[in-house]
C-alpha cells in the first residue's frame, strides 16, 4: 500500500520510533495523527509492572483497532500495523513481563490478519531488535555495548516500515534472530528449549 494521500494514526509518535515514523510517512504524502502519553511511573511493584505491561503492549493495541477498524471494515480497507519485539519470537531472559506481553502482541496481530483479510484488512506485526531510541538507552546498556551499537536509528527503522507497508508483508523483522528462533522451534521445540535455558543460564 502507497502511504500517498492516507490517514494514518501513529499512537507514541512523541518520541522514538513513532515520532520518526511520523516524520517520515508525512514525507510520503501521508497526513498523519501524532498520539502520545508521557507516563512518569517510579519503581513499581512486580504486579503493576505485569499490569502495565499488559496494558502498554496488548491493551494499547485493542484499544486502537477498537476504534480504527469499525471505519475501514466500512471501506472495505485499512491497514493496521503493529509493533511488538522479536522478543515476541524468541523471548528476553531478563524480563518475564515485557516477553509474554510481546508474545501476546504478535498473536493479537496474527488474530486480525486471519479474520479481517477477507475483508481488505491488512495486518503486520513488526518484531524489532534493538532500536537506538529513549527505550533503549534507558535500559542502562552503556553506549559502547555492541546492542547500542548496532541498533537501528529511528530514521533506518522508519524507512524499513514503508518499504514494507508497501509489501504488505505480515512479518516484518530486522534481523534473522527471531525468524531463526520461529523456525528453531517448529523444527525441535524440546531442543529450542533446552539450547534456550543453556545460552540464558551460562
Ligand atoms: N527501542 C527498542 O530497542 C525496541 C526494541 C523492540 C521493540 N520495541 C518496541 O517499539 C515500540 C516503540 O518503542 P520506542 O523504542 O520508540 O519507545 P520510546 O520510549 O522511545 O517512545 C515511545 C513513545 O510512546 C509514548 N507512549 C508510551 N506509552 C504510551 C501509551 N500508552 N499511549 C500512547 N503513547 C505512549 C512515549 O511517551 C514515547 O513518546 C514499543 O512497543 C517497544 O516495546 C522497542
Amino acid at each position: 500500500m502507497k502511504l500517498r494521500d492516507k490517514v494514518v494514526v501513529i499512537t507514541g509518535s512523541g518520541g522514538g520510533i513513532g515520532a520518526a515514523c511520523a516524520r517520515r510517512f508525512a514525507t510520503e504524502g501521508a497526513k498523519v495523527v501524532v498520539t502520545d502519553i508521557d507516563p512518569r511511573a517510579g519503581d513499581i511493584s512486580d504486579e503493576s509492572l505485569w499490569d502495565l505491561s499488559w496494558q502498554l503492549h496488548v491493551m494499547s493495541h485493542v484499544h486502537a483497532v477498537r476504534q480504527m477498524l469499525p471505519s475501514m471494515l466500512e471501506r472495505g480497507d485499512g491497514y493496521l500495523l503493529q509493533t511488538a519485539s522479536v522478543v515476541a519470537l524468541a523471548t528476553h531472559p531478563d524480563k518475564a513481563a515485557y516477553a509474554v506481553t510481546k508474545h501476546a502482541a504478535l498473536a493479537f496481530s496474527e488474530w486480525l490478519a486471519l479474520t479481517y483479510r477477507p475483508r481488505g484488512i491488512k495486518v503486520s506485526c513488526f518484531c524489532p531488535g534493538p532500536m537506538l531510541t529513549p527505550m533503549l538507552l534507558s535500559d542502562g546498556i552503556p553506549a559502547d555495548h555492541p546492542v547500542v551499537q548496532n541498533a537501528a536509528t529511528p530514521e533506518e527503522v522508519a524507512e524499513r516500515l514503508v518499504g514494507a507497508i508497501e509489501a504488505e508483508q505480515f512479518l516484518i523483522v530486522d534481523s534473522t534472530m527471531g525468524t531463526d528462533s520461529l523456525t528453531a522451534k517448529g523444527v525441535d521445540y524440546e531442543r529450542w528449549i533446552a539450547d534456550m535455558a543453556t545460552a540464558i543460564n551460562s
